[in-house]
């Protein structure tokens, strides 16, 4: 059986923002959990990686990889029937990298509960070449 979510501080929902456009939304399913049945740390990793890379990709029209993950914070646990909803935006453009803030919300048990804010982290896409080596950030074409 899934573990029950706790009572929680609502404080966090009005940082959700309904005018903006989710790098990732998506229910949160068996598949995805740990030993405890909770949300595995990992399966929000993987889509926190994602998302910074949806990001990067307004900025670089090629290859972008991730060099690094920072400032990891998973604040709540999520669970099996929670939407998740990542927002990711910009907070530097370097010459060969982008950093990105991610910002992840949990709606509990299929959006009856209002968002709660999960996990935040800072992740830094780099462009490369073919032969995965770093090059300038080149604007994608309009
Ligand atoms: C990403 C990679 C190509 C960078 O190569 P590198 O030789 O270290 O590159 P550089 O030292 O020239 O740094 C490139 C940029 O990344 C930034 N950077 C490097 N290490 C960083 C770190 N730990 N944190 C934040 N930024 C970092 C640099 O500041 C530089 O940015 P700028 O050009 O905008 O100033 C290399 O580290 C790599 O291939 N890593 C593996 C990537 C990967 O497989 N990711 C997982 C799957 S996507």
């Amino acid at each position: 059986m899934s573990p029950e979510p706790p009572p929680e501080n609502q404080s966090a929902a009005p940082l959700f923002r309904t005018d903006q456009l989710p790098a990732i939304r998506r229910v949160m399913v068996p598949q995805d959990t740990n030993a405890m049945g909770t949300i595995f740390g990992g399966a929000i990793l993987s889509d926190i990686d994602l998302a910074a890379a949806i990001c990067a990709h307004r900025h670089h029209a090629g290859k972008v990889v991730t060099v690094a993950m920072d400032k990891v914070e998973f604040k709540k646990p999520v669970f099996v029937g929670d939407v998740m909803t990542i927002f990711a935006e910009t907070l530097s453009v370097g010459t060969t990298s982008i950093s990105v803030k991610t910002t992840v919300f949990a709606e509990r048990a299929l959006c009856m509960g209002r968002p709660t804010l999960v996990t935040e982290a800072q992740v830094t896409m780099v462009a490369v070449n073919e032969d995965f080596k770093p090059v300038p950030i080149e604007r994608p074409k309009q």
